[in-house]
């Protein structure tokens, strides 16, 4: 399978780093060939240019979009399966992944009666929180996390998707994170492996 790892996090000294490596070795175990987009050390652009705002709203997808997004794109039709990997900010992705969405989900791409987007076999959501998972469920955080990503970015563009919470590692609680830490990079591994 061909993989497409979509990586935000804004520094190297995290456990989100760790898991990206973690995944990328499972893939590599199991055979599956990879490219990564790490959207801060490419300093991608995430916020719309009012061009491409109204390329959007108005639905003209006879414009052309910027060769940044037209890259992700070529990098999404290329691949069987998408991955995001990221922090848990704010009950969200960061900003960076956020508008990545904004500027490469484009009218005519993403959405739209012709969209020229690929189909893809699977779609997984692989994110690090700092609550524990129950906490995120009791307040209802949880459920926004999949309808945000799952139901509305992934929607039906991908065949299966899923999301694996990687509970518990805020640097608050360092005993937790400490524990968990072995066990989620694992986990990580396995997702990579069995896709
Ligand atoms: C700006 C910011 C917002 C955060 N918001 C949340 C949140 O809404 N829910 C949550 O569970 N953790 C939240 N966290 C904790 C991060 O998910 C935490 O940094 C991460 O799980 C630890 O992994 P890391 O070492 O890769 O950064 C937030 C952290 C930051 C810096």
């Amino acid at each position: 399978m061909n993989v497409f790892i979509v990586y935000a996090h804004p520094s190297e000294d995290s456990f989100t780093r760790h898991v990206k490596e973690s995944f990328i070795r499972g893939l590599e175990d199991a055979g599956h060939s990879y490219l990564i987009s790490d959207l801060y050390q490419m300093n991608f652009k995430t916020d719309m240019s009012e061009a491409e705002y109204l390329r959007e709203s108005n639905y003209r997808d006879d414009l052309p979009v910027p060769m940044d997004v037209k890259l992700e794109q070529v990098k999404i039709n290329g691949c069987d399966a998408i991955v995001f990997v990221y922090p848990v900010f704010w009950t969200e992705a960061p900003a960076k992944l956020v508008g990545w969405f904004d500027r490469v989900w484009t009218y005519g791409f993403a959405y739209g009666n012709n969209r020229t987007m690929k189909q893809l076999a699977k779609g997984l959501v692989l994110c690090v929180a700092g609550n524990t998972l129950e906490k995120l469920i009791e307040m209802g955080h949880y459920e926004s996390m999949k309808t945000v990503m799952l139901g509305d970015r992934l929607s039906d563009r991908v065949t299966s998707k899923e999301m694996i919470v990687l509970e518990r590692m805020s640097k608050e609680y360092a005993e937790e994170r400490e524990g968990n830490w072995d066990k989620h990079l694992e986990t990580a591994y396995q997702a990579a492996y069995s896709l």
